[in-house]
């Protein structure tokens, strides 16, 4: 994954130019990454800023074959991807919050957002964009409008995003090989060790519907497995959580 490698010094964002060059027939892996992005996006119609050059901001075109049930999946794998890379090289220990937020220190380190288009019940492709705060500093972050982490302001030093962004695509490609392998247990067992979720009680948002429940585990899907009173337990593919005793 990684190839080709498009860089942008400004774009509008790198999901939208991803999804207007997968439907001009970018292949399988190529990737789109930004010094700056004007209308950068984030879940649930929010906006996601970060000052030029400071944060790691790239969309990932995929191509898989899998049908519209575990396309979810791709969720979990970018998380793990950036989990891993940062545990691998940085010996940074990062968590994630489903479904996909990466945080640092009990703060938002990273956001992904994944759109997909799909045909006849198959995915045609899916972009997989990713806003990792490296380089920005405490005051910046302070501005933000929910506790934000970067890399720099926990470690105290800077980091190289070109270095950073081939790390996570090579997890990346190791996981998504490894998912399409049939790996989905094994991998969403790792996914339930790096959750900030497993075991707490949640609320979550699914559109205009709120549940609540313990956060019981995750399936190979990528989906939530949510025990609500009564002990019933249910798969939750979208949705929006925030913990109630935390
Ligand atoms: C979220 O936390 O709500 C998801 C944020 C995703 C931000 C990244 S930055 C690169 C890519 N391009 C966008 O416009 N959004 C994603």
């Amino acid at each position: 994954l990684g190839l080709p490698l498009i860089h942008f010094d400004e774009i509008d964002s790198t999901n939208l130019e991803a999804r207007r060059q997968a439907e001009a027939g970018a292949p399988h892996g190529a990737c789109l990454v930004a010094e700056h992005q004007s209308a950068g996006r984030g879940r649930l119609d929010r906006r996601w800023q970060a000052p030029k050059g400071s944060a790691l901001l790239f969309s990932l075109i995929l191509r898989p074959s899998l049908g519209l049930r575990r396309v979810f999946a791709l969720n979990n794998l970018i998380s793990l991807a950036v989990c891993r890379a940062l545990q691998k090289h940085g010996g940074v220990d990062a968590a994630i919050k489903w479904p996909n937020d990466v945080y640092l220190e009990g703060k938002k380190l990273a956001g992904v957002l994944t759109e997909f288009t799909s045909r006849a019940e198959a995915v045609e492709y899916a972009v997989v964009g990713v806003g990792l705060n490296v380089n920005q500093d405490a005051q910046w972050l302070a501005g933000l409008d929910q506790p934000a982490m970067s890399l720099a302001a926990a470690t105290g030093h800077a980091w190289n995003r070109a270095t950073l962004l081939a790390q996570i695509l090579g997890e990346m490609s190791a996981l998504h090989e490894e998912f399409m392998a049939g790996g989905g247990e094994e991998l969403a067992r790792e996914y339930a060790r790096r959750s900030l979720i497993l075991g707490l009680e949640v609320t979550v948002r699914e559109g205009q519907a709120v549940r609540r429940g313990k956060a019981v585990g995750f399936a190979p899907e990528g989906a939530l497995l949510l025990e609500e009173e009564g002990g019933k337990v249910s798969p939750i593919h979208h949705g929006d959580v925030s913990l109630l005793d935390w």
